[in-house]
């Protein structure tokens, strides 16, 4: 029998990875990617030239990172208040994040979207601070959460604004999702803020600092 602590990382920490890479590892073998049990996701149309194809791969790309990164924040949460009295609304929001996360992983493996090399990267860097901003009591965990969240409702505004202009009939699932997901990351933001984020030590400059972080990731994860 698996020790629980083992099934543990193994369910929350290296599935959500494995899915990711096989995401990238299979770009050629659309069947198998689409995990048991899900239900074929289909929400871009047929690009009609490779200036579209190029404009698309790289907003799914960034939004898959960015899901990506959201999930290895709240892991590192997780990791350190999952225990305390935070760990089930924590969880709350990381259940989603997992929910758009493997929308993501379909729609790349659906479309053939490379996902950023950047991913072993943001692995880390994810957990890395979901965990030390955890370390800071709760009230650091919801000033990450306010920060990150502001950050990706943001850049998904600036992609719904992006596919508007470009044309709202050919892109209408993509946005819906897309808009679906904004909301949750305004609730999650709201969450936060409900929750004491405010109260956490050096809160401006830890916002300040995260965001820029989060719009490096987002500069980076478009481009590679
Ligand atoms: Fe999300
Ligand atoms: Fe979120």
């Amino acid at each position: 029998m698996i020790p629980k602590a083992v099934s543990h990382v193994l369910r929350n920490e290296l599935v959500p990875v494995f899915i990711s890479f096989n995401a990238w590892k299979c770009s050629n073998c659309r069947a198998s990617l689409v995990p048991n049990g899900a239900r074929r996701y289909s929400v871009l149309p047929p690009t009609t030239d490779s200036e579209e194809k190029a404009m698309l791969d790289r907003m799914l790309r960034v939004d898959h990172a960015g899901e990506y990164g959201a999930n290895r924040i709240y892991a590192g949460q997780m990791a350190v208040l999952g225990r305390s009295q935070s760990g089930p609304l924590i969880q709350r929001m990381w259940d989603q994040e997992k929910y758009h996360l493997q929308k993501f992983d379909e729609i790349l493996a659906e479309n053939r979207v490379r996902p950023t090399v950047l991913l072993p990267l943001w692995n880390i860097a994810g957990f890395a601070l979901g965990a030390s901003s955890a370390l800071l009591g709760k009230a650091g965990a919801m000033a990450c959460t306010v920060a990150v969240e502001e950050s990706i409702s943001e850049h998904y505004n600036s992609q719904i604004r992006a596919l508007m202009e470009a044309d709202p009939d050919r892109y209408e699932e993509l946005l819906q999702l897309i808009k679906q997901f904004r909301d949750d990351e305004i609730e999650h933001h709201d969450t936060g803020l409900e929750h004491d984020a405010e109260s956490a030590p050096a809160y401006g400059l830890l916002k300040t600092v995260i965001q820029m972080g989060c719009r490096a990731a987002i500069y980076a994860s478009k481009r590679i």
